[in-house]
């Protein structure tokens, strides 16, 4: 389970995910059941159906697993072959879309399946309608997870059980934001910090996403006046019309970001929409923008890693869970860097 064992609050994975894990071990059930994972950006719904898809002892209920991330396009011919193409290990050619529900069909018949829909915002009921028919060849006990914003996507896809991703626990907040906020997360160190990190913390809706992008960016400024900047009440306003798809407060992490940096996220917000990249492509391209800015004694891949590690460090990027060497950004942080470059 790679994923899984390097999130930091692994036991909150766990009590949770057993709820799901049960539903989608549920073997008595002979439909193939649709299990609903729904909670708003950020709040960790893509991570909990990581821990269950990962999670050996569900993985051997099941002879076929697949995962596809749906996003708003959602294509009823490209979600169908993204997942014969899983089932499968293959690629296919096939440019027809009742070709390839024929094929998914047989590939499907007989066998247990789990599927996870990553991100669906579709509420079109004959998309889904489209989409579906080939599952019907499932075997008994084959599970679709769904991960969605909107409850009414989870009833149009007529879900037999709901997961609401619930805030992060109280007492998990605090340790999650001390990981990112203090070197080796030793509060302790910086105990004139503690409360106003506390009050930071609150502030933060107990959305991991939030927690985690807040603290990194403190850790490079482990001083009571800047921590008391960031409780101030601006930063935290509600969001307008034109800002609506981004928190507030993750604003303060592009605020925060050295002012070289800046655009180097901003173009990786083009670049890493549903996309991974390796750190060494990634660098080249910024080369080749000029967006890495010369100095003394340092080669240009050199300032490359550097600007590279930052943006991971500040959870501005995230390790892509399919590959570790390679990087992805969160919808919020990229529609963040789009905003920010308006
Ligand atoms: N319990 C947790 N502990 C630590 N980090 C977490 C936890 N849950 C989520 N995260 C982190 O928070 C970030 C957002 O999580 P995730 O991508 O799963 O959210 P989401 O609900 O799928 O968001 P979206 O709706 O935008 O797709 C990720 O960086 C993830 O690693
Ligand atoms: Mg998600």
């Amino acid at each position: 389970m790679s994923f899984g064992s390097t999130l930091e609050d692994r036991g909150y994975f766990h009590l949770h995910s057993r709820r799901v894990a049960d539903h989608a071990d549920d073997a008595s059930d002979n439909k193939v059941g649709v299990i609903g994972i729904v909670g708003m950006g950020g709040m960790g719904k893509t991570t909990f159906a990581q821990v269950v898809y990962n999670d050996k002892d569900v993985r051997e209920h099941f002879n076929l697993t697949t995962w596809v991330c749906v996003s708003e396009d959602f294509d009823p011919f490209g979600v169908t072959k993204t997942i014969l193409d899983g089932v499968t290990s293959s690629t296919s050619n096939i440019e027809d879309l009742n070709e390839l529900q024929l094929q998914l069909k047989e590939k499907l018949n007989g066998n247990k399946f789990l599927l996870i829909l990553d991100d669906v915002w579709n509420k079109n009921n004959n998309d889904w309608e489209i989409l579906s028919d080939p599952f019907k060849s499932g075997a008994q006990g084959s599970r679709i997870i769904v991960t969605t914003h909107d409850d009414e996507v989870a009833s149009v896809m007529r879900t037999f059980a709901t997961h609401p991703v619930k805030k992060l626990p109280v007492q998990e907040r605090w340790s999650l934001f001390a990981r990112h906020a203090f070197h080796d997360a030793n509060s302790n160190a910086h105990l004139e910090l503690q409360e106003f990190g506390q009050k930071i913390v609150e502030k933060c809706q107990g959305l991991p996403l939030v927690i985690k992008t807040i603290g990194g960016p403190l850790q490079f400024k482990l001083d009571v006046c800047e921590w008391e900047k960031v409780l101030s009440r601006e930063l935290w306003e509600l969001s307008n019309n034109e800002t609506k798809n981004i928190l507030p407060a993750l604003r303060l992490s592009y605020r925060y970001l050295p002012l070289d940096l800046k655009p180097c996220l901003a173009y990786c917000s083009i670049l890493l929409k549903d996309h991974a990249f390796k750190k060494e492509q990634l660098i080249l391209l910024w080369m080749a923008e000029g967006l890495l800015h010369a100095m003394e004694n340092k080669t240009m891949e050199q300032i490359g890693d550097d600007y590279f590690y930052t943006l991971i460090s500040r959870s501005l990027f995230q390790r892509s869970s399919e590959d570790e060497s390679c990087i992805v950004m969160h919808d919020l942080i990229n529609d963040l860097a789009n905003f920010c470059i308006r």
